[in-house]
């Protein structure tokens, strides 16, 4: 395990600006406490939840193109460390991959992972940098060295939660982490009819709007806060011109609260913005992969044209 000392989150800090703009705000990333993890997993477990089932199945389908692309000996590099399954299905399809390394800025989520995988897969060479990967991220000479080729792995459509410019800098940045001929391969769910989207950001079960409430749990468990939970309503839409789900926590009635001693107010219908999941038509991704310096081998989508892997290769 490499500990590059990642920043810790200021979760307080974070929460106090954001609340202090004239449209509210919360990073979505502050979504997954332990509860709110769990709450993510019955997400994708929802019949509405469309993405993470069609990425599984996609890999599946796909894991032979992959494997071949790809070639015997990978080091695989993961950016976050959340998707067990998915890892899982991508080693299976490699042909004798060499190493696993992931990129965490959680170390118990890496040393969860490391641990698992390596139980499960002898012969391959584990190991977890802890890092933003947001930021550069220098690969150690493990996962440079003695194997075939890297192959990064970037699923679950995370890169969605970055607005589109941000996305374009973070896949310019990857590119410098790689070589020339090293792929990557990156999930992205597509551009759709709202109504395949919206309902899958308002599961009739009522998953999603936990998940949407209880950052606010969380606010007033950790920071002190004294907000009324149940004046807030989950409030999630398309925004079509935007191409990305927005996530709302709406006042339903005027409301006043404090967090960590801070006085805030809110009028009825005010909404404090907590995700913007953005959509991809498959040239408008390509266009940016190949801006940012990647060559496109190859996109997949599924038959119903839900989602999309891509598999990228450093020029
Ligand atoms: C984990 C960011 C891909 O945007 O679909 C799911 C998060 N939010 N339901 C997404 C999420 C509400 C998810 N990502």
């Amino acid at each position: 395990m490499i500990d590059r000392h990642p920043p810790k989150d200021d979760f307080a800090a974070d929460v106090l600006n954001g609340l202090s703009r004239s449209q509210k705000w919360i990073p979505p990333k502050y979504f997954y406490d332990a509860r709110g993890s769990r709450l993510f997993e019955d997400i994708c477990a929802t019949p509405e939840y469309y993405v993470t089932r069609t990425e599984l199945k996609l890999l599946s389908d796909v894991g032979p193109d992959i494997a071949t692309i790809t070639g015997r000996d990978a080091t695989v590099i993961e950016f976050g460390s959340g998707s067990d399954a998915k890892i899982r299905r991508l080693l299976d399809a490699l042909r004798a991959p060499c190493a696993y390394v992931a990129i965490d800025i959680s170390r118990d989520a890496l040393e969860r992972a490391v641990e698992d995988l390596a139980r499960d897969y002898d012969g391959l060479t584990v190991g977890g940098i802890c890092a933003d990967f947001g930021t550069p991220v220098e690969l150690p000479d493990e996962a440079l060295n003695g194997c075939g080729k890297r192959l990064g792995f970037f699923p679950g459509s995370t890169i969605g939660n970055m607005d589109r410019p941000v996305a374009r800098r973070f896949l310019a940045r990857v590119r410098e982490m790689f070589q020339p001929g090293d792929g990557f391969l990156i999930g992205v769910d597509l551009r759709k009819d709202r109504d395949i989207l919206e309902p899958a950001y308002n599961d009739a079960s009522g998953v999603t709007a936990e998940f949407n409430l209880n950052v606010l749990h969380r606010i007033n468990r950790e920071l002190g806060g004294t907000i009324d939970i149940g004046t807030f309503r989950h409030d999630a839409y398309y925004n079509e011109d935007e191409g990305r789900i927005e996530m709302h926590l709406r006042a339903m009635e005027d409301t006043s609260f404090r967090v960590a001693d801070t006085p805030f107010s809110m009028r009825r219908g005010e909404t404090i913005h907590t995700e913007n999941s953005y959509k991809y038509a498959i040239p408008e991704f390509v266009e940016a992969a190949e801006a940012a310096g990647f060559w496109v081998v190859q996109s997949w989508q599924d038959k119903r044209s839900l989602f999309s892997l891509h598999y990228l290769t450093a020029v």
